[in-house]
């Protein structure tokens, strides 16, 4: 059985990730940085909870002992917390933003290497957006086109820039990034749109399932690779 870690998986899109990897036999970990809400989603969905805050150092290094101890690797770590940073555009709002969108990302990956080593077939998911591609936020035609979210974008061009730079790094463990769709979460509240979780759930699923074989260092959403 595949050993999971999901971080932000409390709620939303890494939560219906959780369930649909559970039905499909993984063992799952959720991250998540509260404690409470943590331990009643692993209960709702009979997973197993490791208290895992992407921006905190100590307790990132814990999670992966944690799991360390209990399984002794890691076969898919799914890379999804995100904040939206939006309001205001300054220096602080910008370090969260990047702390947890990014910054979250080396934290949590440099902590799970060793043990993602481990595995037969290990697999990295970043749950990015094409709110930072390149191609999209430039494209008249995109709806990235006008989104208001400066600090979003520039932290997801980097989560996606991350995904490419540890995919040559790291040839021996995939890593591919995944827009999974416009989804009526508590991010995207404010804006009113979305589609259900478990629809883009599907499409971060279908990523953290490659065979050995599978493609590294991608960009994709459900129809495909998306430019960057
Ligand atoms: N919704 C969309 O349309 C959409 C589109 C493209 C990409 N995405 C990406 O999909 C991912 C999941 O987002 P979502 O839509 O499911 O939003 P969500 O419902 O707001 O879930 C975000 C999750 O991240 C967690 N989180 C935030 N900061 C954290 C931290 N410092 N440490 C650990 N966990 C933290 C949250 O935990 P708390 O409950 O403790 O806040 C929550 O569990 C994000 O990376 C987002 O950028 C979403």
């Amino acid at each position: 059985m595949p050993i999971t870690l999901i971080t932000g998986a409390n709620k939303g899109i890494g939560f219906e990730t959780a369930r649909q990897l559970l039905a499909l036999g993984h063992v799952v970990y959720i991250g998540a940085r509260d404690v409470e809400r943590g331990e009643k989603a692993a209960a709702a969905l009979g997973a197993r909870f490791v208290r895992l805050d992407v921006t905190d150092d100590a307790s990132v290094s814990n999670a992966l002992a944690t799991i360390d101890s209990a399984e002794g690797r890691l076969d898919v770590l799914v890379n999804n917390a995100g904040i939206l940073g939006h309001g205001v555009t300054d220096g602080p709002t910008a370090l969260r933003a990047f702390d947890t969108n990014a910054v979250g990302i080396v934290r949590v990956t440099e902590a799970a290497l060793p043990l993602l080593r481990k595995s037969s077939n290990p697999t990295v998911v970043t749950v990015s957006s094409s709110a930072g591609s390149f191609w999209a936020v430039t494209n008249p035609d995109r709806p990235e086109f006008d989104l208001p979210l400066a600090l979003y974008s520039a932290s997801k061009a980097a989560a996606t820039m991350l995904t490419v730079q540890y995919a040559k790094s790291q040839p021996g463990i995939k890593f591919n990034a995944v827009e999974p769709g416009t989804t009526a979460t508590d991010l995207t509240a404010a804006f009113g749109v979305g589609r259900t979780p478990e629809e883009s759930a599907r499409v971060v699923v279908r990523l953290a399932t490659l065979d050995a074989d599978g493609p590294t260092g991608t960009f994709q959403d459900e129809n495909g690779e998306v430019p960057w």
